[in-house]
């Protein structure tokens, strides 16, 4: 479906979305996808989150940004082709617009429904800016309409989105934006490149706070994922009968999210069911934390040359550009999310 301006490529497929939930459900450790938590009611409730003092994240990036964005431009250089993957109501990189100059705004996110009222008042205000809203789920897919211009790319991925992947999907993750990039070919040109916020390792009881905060904000954005997937799934799923857990991992060094049983449940769906005990858990997200070192070399190792990274004073936040690397082949090894010798 293609409109002035707009263009969507992804279709709700409902029979995989069952498929997909009905067997992390009944998996031994069962889990679901943390994009099951952005429905209308999530949504808001993760811009409630983003308010919240206990929530760092969000108001450290946008410092950040306000602080180094000359930094940031001088740096990225003006007139590229900003792709913003996940711009819900592209506030993010429209703070960018008067110093980073973009020829062309591409907001991507699921739904061209949450980008259409944003970007046509965006328009008004930058009419010098030619901006391409696209509706894709740009998890699966990053191949971009042809109306993309495929010079200077910039792929603008705020808001530590990246730590919602493992380690190893991350950089799975960063190969492909590399590709998208124009891979070897724009970086033979010297352009083609990746703005990108990542939330960094700190104190273990300001990230426990983050994830599990004293109004019970996060316990409900937790929560409300429990109606979605009964809309999903026509599941049973009752609220009231299982609790928000928050915390972080420290092997894993990333923070957990789960609803616990607070008593022996079965959950039932068409074609299916499964019974959890008390305390028996639905891990909902993970939201890895990275050193400044592990995620530069994350970097690298997905073919980008790192050309600068900013953090805010206490180095709770960091936001990184880096370019297309000639012939960034990636470097085989582990990955690792600590610092050495932490
Ligand atoms: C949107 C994935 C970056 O991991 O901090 C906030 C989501 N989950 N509180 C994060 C989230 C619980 C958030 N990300």
């Amino acid at each position: 479906m293609q409109q002035d301006g707009f263009i969507q490529l992804h279709a709700h497929n409902g029979l995989a979305v069952r498929a997909e939930l009905q067997a992390g459900l009944s998996a031994p450790q069962a889990h679901t996808s943390p994009k099951y938590l952005y429905d209308a009611l999530g949504s808001k409730l993760f811009e409630a989150i983003c308010a919240l003092p206990e929530y760092y994240p969000t108001r450290t990036e946008a410092a950040i940004f306000d602080t180094f964005g000359a930094q940031i431009a001088a740096s990225v250089g003006s007139g590229c082709t900003l792709i913003d993957l996940g711009a819900g109501n592209c506030a993010k990189a429209a703070r960018l617009f008067p110093s980073l100059r973009p020829a062309q705004y591409v907001p991507v996110d699921i739904s061209i429904d949450f980008l259409r009222d944003t970007v046509a008042s965006l328009q008004q205000r930058f009419l010098e800016v030619d901006m391409l809203g696209v509706g894709m789920d740009f998890s699966e897919s990053l191949d971009l309409p042809a109306a993309v211009s495929s010079e200077r790319r910039l792929f603008f991925y705020p808001g530590s989105s990246i730590g919602n992947y493992t380690p190893g999907q991350a950089l799975a993750y960063l190969q492909r934006i590399r590709a998208a990039c124009g891979g070897d070919d724009s970086a033979r040109r010297g352009e083609g490149g990746l703005l990108i916020g990542v939330d960094l390792v700190k104190d273990h009881a300001l990230l426990d706070a983050a994830y599990d905060d004293a109004l019970g904000v996060t316990a409900a954005f937790n929560l409300s994922m429990l109606r979605h997937l009964n809309l999903l799934l026509d599941a049973d799923f009752d609220v009231r009968q299982w609790q928000h857990r928050g915390f972080f991992n420290a092997a894993e060094s990333r923070v957990e999210m789960h609803l616990e049983a607070r008593l022996p449940v079965t959950v039932t769906w068409p074609g299916g069911s499964r019974a959890f005990a008390q305390g028996e858990r639905i891990h909902t997200e993970s939201s890895y934390k990275y050193t400044r070192q592990g995620f530069a070399s994350l970097l690298e190792r997905a073919g980008f040359e790192v050309r600068h990274c900013w953090t805010d004073p206490q180095q709770w936040f960091m936001v990184c550009h880096a370019r297309v690397a000639v012939g960034g082949a990636t470097l085989p090894g582990a990955i690792d999310t600590r610092e050495p010798g932490r």
